[in-house]
């Protein structure tokens, strides 16, 4: 008897115990939910789930072994043999071009002395025989005003005295090129030295019917996906060509950029582009542009800008026996504006390895 009765307590204590447990689920489950209402209310109580530690810390382990992975640096590694560091300092110089406006040279000055890589800066100085030099001291880099007597625009292509680099950023005063996109710029030139590398591209085409040439705006060349003429407003040239548009470029183009004052890109253009055979090459960067918002001063912002500067196309093809531009529809973009998910090919790069 006493056996079938331990038997029976028995079973009850299990079901007892199987009901508490399940209470105690219940019960446990109730805490946890009021401990993260009680975590969301007050965030400096905040107690981390023994869990959400575990799960950290398997995160992290994937995060780094991945960049581990892709990163493939090993600093105990090649000690031995230090990387050629003396190239990746070059530096080049910027040449402000600017007239009479000696606020956006200030910010000018200001702007391009944070750059880097920055050699110099030459302020092209056609004004007056007494530049304000004092402004040099709004630089910790040199600053240079080359004093013209005569004013043309042609001087911003005057080959420049103790220049110490080759690549010269030509700019106007009322542009200010992004530091980084600058020196994305400067390194994209380093790898086409003989060409134009600049932040506008425009547009040639011929005219139908007629013998002549049109000067293209900007939105012809996002609508037909290629340029000719990246603007020296804003570009990258090899400092040897200052000299060659100053002693070889036809007299008569010179002339023509002279008189009109306008041009002097273009004509920039056509030179490089007849002694190399190259296009330019448009680089993506971001700027800020005021001659834009400058209805005075600004040379682009006449109504006949655009047959003015088809004129000029149509008038140095005559002048240098043809048509020398070459049209190219390539760009340089920075990696940081890459994903490894925007093209087909590189998905299939993550899962088969060549
Ligand atoms: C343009 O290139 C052609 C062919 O190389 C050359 O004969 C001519 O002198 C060049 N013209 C100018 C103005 O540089």
């Amino acid at each position: 008897m006493a056996d079938i009765e331990q038997v029976v307590r028995s079973e009850k204590d299990k079901e007892k115990s199987v009901a508490m447990t399940g209470r105690a689920l219940r019960l446990w489950k109730l805490k946890l939910k009021s401990r993260l209402v009680e975590c969301w209310r007050v965030r400096n109580t905040w107690r981390t789930p023994r869990y959400l530690g575990v799960v950290l810390v398997l995160a992290l382990f994937l995060v780094s072994s991945f960049v581990w992975r892709i990163s493939d640096v090993d600093p105990s590694y090649c000690k031995a043999t230090p990387s050629r560091t003396v190239a990746s300092q070059e530096k080049f110089t910027i040449v402000v071009n600017t007239f009479k406006r000696q606020e956006r040279l200030v910010k000018s000055i200001r702007h391009y002395s944070r750059c880097p890589a920055v050699d110099a800066i030459r302020i092209v100085w056609s004004e007056s025989l007494t530049p304000p030099r004092e402004l040099a001291s709004l630089s910790t880099l040199p600053v240079i005003f080359d004093v013209h007597e005569k004013n043309s625009i042609n001087n911003r292509f005057l080959p420049l005295e103790n220049v110490r680099t080759e690549g010269i950023f030509n700019v106007d005063d009322d542009i200010l090129v992004d530091c980084s996109s600058l020196y994305f710029g400067f390194q994209t030139w380093r790898t086409a030295r003989d060409t134009l590398v600049g932040y506008n591209p425009r547009i040639h085409s011929k005219s139908r019917g007629e013998c002549k040439y049109n000067y293209k705006q900007w939105w012809h060349v996002w609508w037909g996906g290629s340029y000719s003429i990246v603007l020296t407003k804003a570009a990258f040239s090899h400092h040897k060509y200052f000299r060659e548009y100053t002693e070889n470029l036809p007299r008569s183009v010179w002339d023509h950029v002279h008189k009109n004052k306008n041009c002097e890109d273009i004509a920039m253009q056509f030179m490089v582009s007849n002694l190399t055979g190259l296009p330019p090459v448009w680089v993506q960067g971001s700027y800020s542009d005021s001659g834009v918002i400058d209805f005075k001063g600004g040379i682009s912002t006449g109504a006949n800008h655009y047959d003015k500067r088809s004129e000029c196309v149509t008038k140095f093809v005559d002048m240098f026996g043809g048509m020398p531009l070459v049209e190219t529809s390539v760009v340089a973009a920075p990696m940081s504006r890459w994903t490894p998910m925007k093209t087909p090919p590189a998905v299939w790069e993550w899962i088969h390895k060549i």
